[in-house]
């Protein structure tokens, strides 16, 4: 299997006061194009710091971050940008849906990102066709013009999950997704999630908690003292 991303040596302390705290110390993993990858860990190990540093939404102290082979730290500040809207899809534990914006309008948000300014400019709106076909798909097809707020839990992820989607990420990263959700709902999520991640041929690397969850990953791994171990 090709490496699809490379997380070398991660090395990542967060200062409070006058206190440092270590939180990764040499963590080590990469992920497959296309493998599901289940990370567990004790609360406070630091996996929603390791995913944002996948996701390059946060910066390590050292270690390198490849991607495809490039190392994400060395980009610029765009190509950073054009890595997350392109190539990543987030999935987050408490959905983080823009509530001023409905269903339809929170999937498209990633993909009228990504699209040249004059599109934006005629209000075509790129993606539309897939974001319907999505969401109907993931059985929101009644919801499009609903706001988060008029959403259950279910619902909001199942919006979240499409969000992440869009733009045909080739690697989802997704921190307890199901951590806020009933058992029968949150496995409806996970289903979606690995039914989706298999049409798309995505990589996977998926915070949980459920060991249930986990037996359905291609590989386990655990965060512990700070360092990625076979689990
Ligand atoms: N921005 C931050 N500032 C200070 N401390 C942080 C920050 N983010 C995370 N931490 C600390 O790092 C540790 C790991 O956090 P986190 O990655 O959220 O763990 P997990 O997701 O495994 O529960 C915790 O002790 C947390 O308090
Ligand atoms: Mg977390």
């Amino acid at each position: 299997m090709t490496n699809l991303m490379e997380l070398v040596d991660i090395h990542k302390s967060f200062r409070m006061g006058t206190e440092e705290v270590q939180v990764l110390s040499g963590a080590t993993l990469s992920i497959g194009a296309g493998e599901f990858v289940a990370l567990i860990g004790a609360s406070g190990s630091g996996k929603s710091t390791l995913l944002h540093i996948a996701g390059a939404l946060e910066k390590p102290d050292s270690g390198s971050v490849l991607f495809q082979g490039r190392d994400i730290l060395r980009c610029s500040f765009f190509e950073r940008y054009r890595f997350r809207n392109q190539h990543v899809g987030f999935v987050f534990q408490l959905y983080h849906l823009l509530p001023e914006l409905n269903v339809l309008e929170n999937t498209l948000l990633p993909a009228m990102v990504a699209a040249p300014w004059y599109k934006a400019l005629i209000r075509a709106r790129p993606g539309k066709k897939l974001a319907v076909e999505m969401l109907t798909d993931m059985g929101l097809g009644a919801r499009l013009r609903h706001r988060p707020n008029e959403l259950s839990g279910g619902e909001r992820q199942r919006a979240a999950i499409a969000r992440a989607l869009i733009n045909r990420p080739s690697l989802l990263l997704a921190d307890e997704p199901t951590g806020n959700l009933d058992p029968r709902t949150g496995q409806g999520i996970i289903d979606l999630l690995i039914r989706r991640r298999r049409e798309q041929n995505c990589g996977m690397l998926l915070v949980t908690h459920d060991v249930n969850i986990a037996q359905l990953a291609d590989r386990v791994v655990r965060l512990e003292d700070g360092k990625i171990t076979p689990a």
